[in-house]
């Protein structure tokens, strides 16, 4: 495809300090990356992203956020906004990840106030739709996620750049991953929603494959018509492992 990918790690609740050094590796191993085919971003813990941003930078490397705040500001204790994320150099805003919308019962429109917020804030939002192994079984997955993708999806796609990540829940830190061919079907499925609401803009947005990516299935995976990078949970934390998938790409 003519678009480029994107692999984009998500440490979630991991990453003290003295995970720096990691993310400092993967910088020096892209150094020795002659052609790189793929823009890379790692979203880390909130306490990370300013010192990541700033070594990100010198390595090419962005940085995001995994959830933001609907609001710019206010008394809203413990959450943090779209322009904070911004403030402290992120590029991306992950929004309605499984995990948020397991843990914190994350609503479609929830998640799109969000990714409407990161849009507002001069961010990207990343976001995560993807249907349970039960919705799997019981043959709901396209229609559990159309209605993600609807619901969750801001109309400012139409002007402003996204990006959708296709995490079906049953595969995120699992080690399973759908068959190339469910993964072909789900993300054609995906395509031809984003064309129907957005016209020519929705054959440009990327599609994300995200669920126990990890170097051994990196290359088949990102091969995959319609799928336009990674979103990275488990292998983003190892800088070999995350290199080995950017050099997949
Ligand atoms: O956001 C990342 C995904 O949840 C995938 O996680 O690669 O550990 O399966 P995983």
């Amino acid at each position: 495809s003519d678009i480029t990918p994107l692999i984009a790690g998500n440490w979630k609740m991991n990453g003290l300090q003295a995970q720096m050094n990691e993310f400092q590796a993967l910088g020096d191993k892209l150094a020795t990356l002659e052609n790189r085919n793929a823009l890379v971003a790692i979203c880390p813990p909130a306490t990370l992203l300013a010192a990541m941003s700033e070594k990100g930078a010198v390595s090419g490397i962005a940085t995001g956020g995994q959830d933001c705040h609907a609001s710019p500001n206010g008394a809203h204790t413990g959450d943090i906004s779209a322009l904070m994320l911004k403030d402290a150099g992120a590029a991306y805003v992950i929004v309605g990840h499984s995990e948020r919308r397991a843990d914190h019962a994350e609503t479609d429109a929830q998640v799109r106030a969000k990714a409407q917020a990161g849009i507002a804030a001069g961010l990207v939002p990343i976001i995560c739709v993807g249907e349970t192994r039960a919705e799997r079984e019981a043959g709901k997955a396209d229609a559990i996620v159309a209605g993600q993708l609807e619901g969750s999806v801001p109309d400012m796609a139409s002007e402003a750049e996204i990006v959708i990540a296709y995490e079906p829940v049953w595969a995120i830190g699992t080690g399973l991953t759908p068959t190339n061919a469910d993964i072909a079907q789900m993300h054609a499925g995906i395509r031809r929603l984003l064309v129907e609401r957005f016209g020519a803009r929705g054959q440009t947005i990327r599609i994300l494959y995200g669920g126990s990516l990890k170097p051994a299935n990196a290359k088949e995976i990102l091969a995959v018509e319609n799928v336009n990078g990674g979103l990275v949970g488990g292998a983003s934390l190892l800088a070999n492992d995350f290199f080995a998938i950017i050099s997949a790409a």
